[in-house]
């Protein structure tokens, strides 16, 4: 077998920063995808020229043929338009969604036995919409957000408790969106979970902060986040190319897990097989009742998908 192979279609700031991440880390090949060719082009050529100086192997190229995704392990779908200042995740849905429907098209003719990570927004909906399209089955179409949401929850909380962020691990389910659902209990520093550590004032600010942290970011810089994007789907695209078998919260088609059928974000192992395992952890009733919410508010967005005629 030679060097696993990852596509990343769309030559933005996210699908940039993740083919500049893959690269140094030396996890695959990449083949970076964009409607405008020269754009992927000349970023992949930029990456390709820092191989010598970092010292990595990966070969990076840019284009703009879909024939050039052909026998990908993975194909992660970062195209569409971002969200700007004052517009919700779901006020990109019409755009969104037939960039999506067409990538999708073009996945699975290209790459059919690959494994498709989904970043555009409005998130758990272009999952459920690039299941409908690909027609693959619910292992291979994983969605990028409880990576970021934990992480930006963790960050916040290893702040504001004062210890180093590696001792934290996060937890966040859910929606990516208002209603996603930050778990304290399940959120730990060196096994300690935060409900022994931060009283319930502080962890409902980490919390909050957390939901709204996509905007935050719009709101200071102008535009969308996309390191921690970039950087959160580079590790599901390790868990699965090195199979790791990691255990991550991810966007997923649920079939009466959790009691819900529809997408959700829940903890997953990821590994060369996409979502090998859902894993249905005990929730407390409000946890449950916040989890029922979210999925009431993704549930809306499908049936537009739906009613749109995807
Ligand atoms: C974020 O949370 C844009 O949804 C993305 O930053």
């Amino acid at each position: 077998m030679g060097r696993r192979k990852v596509t990343i279609v769309g030559a933005g700031r996210v699908g940039a920063t993740a083919t500049q991440m893959l690269a140094k880390k030396d996890i695959c090949d990449v083949v970076l995808l964009n409607r405008t060719a020269s754009t992927a082009a000349g970023i992949a050529l930029d990456i390709a020229e820092s191989s010598v100086v970092e010292g990595f192997d990966s070969k990076v190229i840019g284009t703009g043929d879909y024939a050039a995704m052909d026998g990908s392990d993975v194909v992660a779908i970062t195209a569409g338009e971002q969200r700007k200042e004052g517009m919700s995740r779901d006020d990109l849905l019409k755009v969104n969604a037939n960039i999506v429907a067409s990538v999708c098209e073009q996945v699975k003719a290209h790459a059919p036995n690959s494994k498709l990570i989904i970043l555009t927004n409005p998130l758990d909906a272009m999952v459920y919409l690039a299941k409908k399209k690909s027609g693959f089955q619910r292992e291979r179409v994983i969605g990028m957000a409880g990576v970021l949401d934990s992480s930006r929850f963790g960050t916040f909380t290893a702040e504001q408790l004062g210890v180093g962020y590696s001792n934290v691990s996060a937890l966040v389910l859910g929606g990516h969106g208002d209603f996603m659902v930050p778990m304290p209990r399940h959120t730990t520093v060196s096994g300690v979970p935060i409900t022994n550590l931060l009283d319930a004032q502080r962890i409902k600010s980490i919390a909050d902060r957390t939901r709204d942290a996509g905007a935050e970011i719009i709101k200071l810089e102008g535009s969308s986040a996309f390191y921690a994007p970039a950087a959160s789907l580079v590790k599901m695209i390790d868990a699965i190319i090195n199979d790791r078998k990691s255990l991550l919260p991810c966007s997923a088609v649920l079939s009466g897990e959790y009691g819900i059928s529809g997408v959700m974000g829940v903890p997953v192992v990821l590994g060369s097989g996409g979502i090998e395992r859902i894993v249905e952890i005990q929730l407390s009733d409000e946890e449950r009742a916040a989890i029922r919410t979210s999925a009431g508010k993704i549930a809306e967005s499908v049936m537009l998908i739906d009613k749109m005629g995807f």
